[in-house]
């Protein structure tokens, strides 16, 4: 167990713990190197040896207290036999929705196609460099699975506004949230020991529709994780009802995107709350970088606090600055 885990449960703690959304990532040349010999990104996730590897590299250039798996979320299109490729320069393309074949897909097809990803937290969580910490498993929210399966691209290129009139969405929501459930179920029986809900696109939703797209279905999967006797964060990117979603979805810690004010929710929320920094700040100097860490050190000094970023890790930052902004948080007292 790691000091994830006794921070969230209120164990005593001597320093603050600290991982980074994107840990592992293009800002490291030690995975260019790798994604330079496996251009195709599926493949790579699908490689335990070598996404095990890359998991691994930020525990060993970085003081992190977890590590997160290295995989997408995009992988439960994948199992559920949406094609799936990541163009350069573009992200990630799904091929055409088939409802049919989805909704028929077996139990047995999916776990076979990630089998690959429970194979790589087997033999991660079992490597030397995580013994005392987290291993961090993920899927994507249920909402933001969808936007990704309906609108067949990121929805930063564009958005298919009809996403939520779909009318075979009610299945498709369904279907998502029982292979999530599946997925979570493996990982954890792999070795993860916290499972991270990333709602990447949830600040894309009218509000109109929190209940039945955002709220009920998260909430039924961090009931599900609870029920497995592991915690899980929630991560529901660009909403301005932090306290509300916490109220509702009732996760064990909650992590809040860069336009939230630390302030405010210090005030409001009674939960371990993770994150916050912009990833932008890590591209400015040295000094200017850990006045803006201090922040948010400070504003949650009295509250259980795990330092990460309010996304993740951009290409372009300096590893130095990261390495910098570690070694500052682990020393903050
Ligand atoms: O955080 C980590 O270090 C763990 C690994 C991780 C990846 N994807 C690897 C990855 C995690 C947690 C994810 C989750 C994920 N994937 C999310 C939720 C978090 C977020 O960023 O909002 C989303 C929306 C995706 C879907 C996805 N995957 C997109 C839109 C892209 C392309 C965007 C980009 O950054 O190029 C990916 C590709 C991806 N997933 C990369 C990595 C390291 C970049 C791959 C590369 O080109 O080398």
């Amino acid at each position: 167990m790691g000091i994830l885990k006794d921070c969230i449960n209120n164990n005593n703690i001597d320093s603050i713990p600290i991982w980074f959304m994107r840990q592992a990532g293009r800002y490291l040349p030690e995975f260019r190197e790798i994604r330079s010999k496996n251009p195709n990104f599926v493949e790579l996730c699908l490689n335990p040896k070598i996404s095990k590897e890359i998991t691994l590299q930020p525990l060993k250039r970085f003081l992190f207290d977890a590590a997160i798996i290295f995989s997408d979320i995009l992988l439960i299109p994948y199992a559920l036999g949406q094609d799936l490729k990541f163009e350069k320069n573009f992200g990630p393309k799904l091929g055409n929705l088939n409802l049919e074949n989805i909704l028929n897909i077996s139990d047995k097809e999916i776990l076979e196609k990630l089998k690959p990803v429970y194979k790589l937290i087997d033999i991660t969580s079992k490597d030397k460099i995580l013994k005392n910490k987290d291993l961090i498993g993920f899927i994507g929210a249920p909402w933001t699975l969808l936007v990704y399966m309906v609108n067949q691209k990121s929805p930063k290129k564009t958005l298919n506004t009809d996403i939520y009139k779909n009318v075979n969405n009610k299945y498709l929501l369904e279907k998502i949230i029982y292979t999530q459930k599946l997925h979570i179920k493996n990982q954890v029986e792999s070795g993860a020991t916290i499972i991270q809900i990333f709602d990447s696109w949830a600040g894309l939703l009218e509000y109109k529709y929190y209940d039945k797209y955002i709220y009920n279905p998260t909430q039924e999967l961090v009931n599900y994780v609870k029920s497995l006797n592991v915690e899980v964060i929630c991560f529901p990117r660009g909403i301005n009802c932090y306290k509300e979603y916490c109220d509702i979805v009732k996760p064990n810690v909650i992590s809040i995107d860069y336009e939230v004010d630390p302030a405010l929710i210090a005030k409001e929320i009674n939960i371990p709350i993770q994150g916050g920094l912009d990833p932008k700040f890590l591209l400015l100097d040295k000094k200017e970088m850990l006045i803006k860490a201090k922040k948010y050190l400070e504003t949650f000094k009295n509250h259980q606090y795990i330092f990460n970023l309010g996304h993740g890790v951009l290409p372009e930052t300096n590893p130095e600055n990261v390495k910098i902004l570690v070694e500052f948080v682990k020393d903050f007292k």
